[in-house]
């Protein structure tokens, strides 16, 4: 039987209407269920939240059956508040969803809100996390665009399958997230690639072009360089995600810690220095890694030692 607090907090999850918390725990369940060696309990929970998560989509929504296996919903939660960004991106960010919620202001005077984002920067540095925001901030769902279902083997395909999802798309309002742009966009540069793959980008990029304004279009890459220029253009706000200076570092660390409720063994700057180089990813895993080992240490645990483990292991990570 599984833990009982477990089963407290599924049941309150439920009350409150929570479905990632409630799929949360019915996965800790389930884990906790295959190491007591109960096989048949976890795979029938498994399989009931499968069969479930895949059909949330589409018995709120008929029209989204053609593409459930595309485009990923995901209930957006993320709050630009909680997002560090860089004081232009934080203006530019505000101002997008601004022009979405008084729209019907400016199309009163034949203007539209601008719809296309390319965000790009280093991987753990928020893109995902922003238009996520983008999408809570804006109160529409969030579509996140699948590659492996787009980009099949059967190639002949591909444009009919990215056809379903703009089609999906242009009715309703919601932001569309393609994460890593380049890996579809960057094959057109490519000499040796086969037509096919041009003629899927230039749809692809055409049917961004056509997607009514109430769609926000939001690509992410890691590498805006490999994008052509054609592409580029396409997008009316060009976003940059930086890791952190030293200084936002040092003020991520400080948030972390008010968030986590407790000491990170060394002060946020000190901290900030020995991270030199990190990602915001990458800071908030080190300062969850700490609190974690600190909590399983209990009672007699040394916050300073645990500290100073995980930063010898920082550095000699490979890529350092
Ligand atoms: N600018 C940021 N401010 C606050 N947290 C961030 C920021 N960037 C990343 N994070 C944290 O790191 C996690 C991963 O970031 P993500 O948005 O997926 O980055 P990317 O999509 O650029 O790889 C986020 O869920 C968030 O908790
Ligand atoms: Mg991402």
């Amino acid at each position: 039987m599984a833990r009982s607090d477990l089963v407290i907090d599924l049941v309150e999850a439920h009350r409150r209407g929570d479905s990632s918390r409630f799929r949360v725990l019915v996965e800790a369940i389930i884990a906790e269920e295959r190491s007591n060696q109960h096989h048949l309990v976890a795979d029938r929970l498994s399989e009931l939240i499968t069969t479930w998560g895949s059909s949330d989509l589409l018995t709120r929504d008929d029209a989204a059956r053609p593409v459930a296996d595309l485009v990923h919903e995901i209930v957006p939660r993320r709050r630009l508040s909680t997002l560090q960004l860089a004081p232009g991106v934080f203006a530019a960010a505000s101002e997008i969803i601004e022009e979405h919620h008084r729209a019907e202001l400016l199309r009163s005077h034949g203007i539209e809100p601008r719809s296309r984002v390319l965000l790009e920067g280093d991987p753990g540095n928020g893109k995902t996390s922003l238009a996520e925001a983008i999408a809570a901030e804006t109160m529409v769902p969030f579509y996140s665009v699948r590659y492996e279902g787009i980009v099949s083997s059967f190639l002949g395909e591909t444009a009919s399958r990215l056809d379903h999802v703009f089609e999906f798309a242009r009715t309703r309002r919601c932001v569309l997230f393609f994460d890593e742009f380049d890996t579809i966009a960057k094959e057109r540069a490519d000499t040796h690639e086969t037509g096919e793959i041009k003629r899927v980008v230039s749809t692809l990029l055409l049917q961004i072009d056509r997607l009514p304004s109430h769609v926000i279009v939001v690509c992410a890459t890691n590498h805006g360089e490999l994008l052509d220029r054609a592409a580029w253009r396409r997008f009316q706000v060009r976003l940059t995600l930086a890791p952190p200076s030293r200084e936002q570092a040092t003020q991520f660390l400080e948030t972390l810690r008010a968030r986590m409720g407790g000491e990170l063994g060394l002060a946020p700057r000190t901290l900030a220095d020995k991270l030199a180089g990190a990602s915001y990813a990458e800071l908030e895993q080190f300062a969850q890694d700490v609190r974690r080992r600190y909590v399983l240490s209990l009672p007699d645990a040394n916050l300073h030692e645990i500290t100073q483990s995980r930063l010898a292991q920082w550095r000699t990570q490979a890529h350092r």
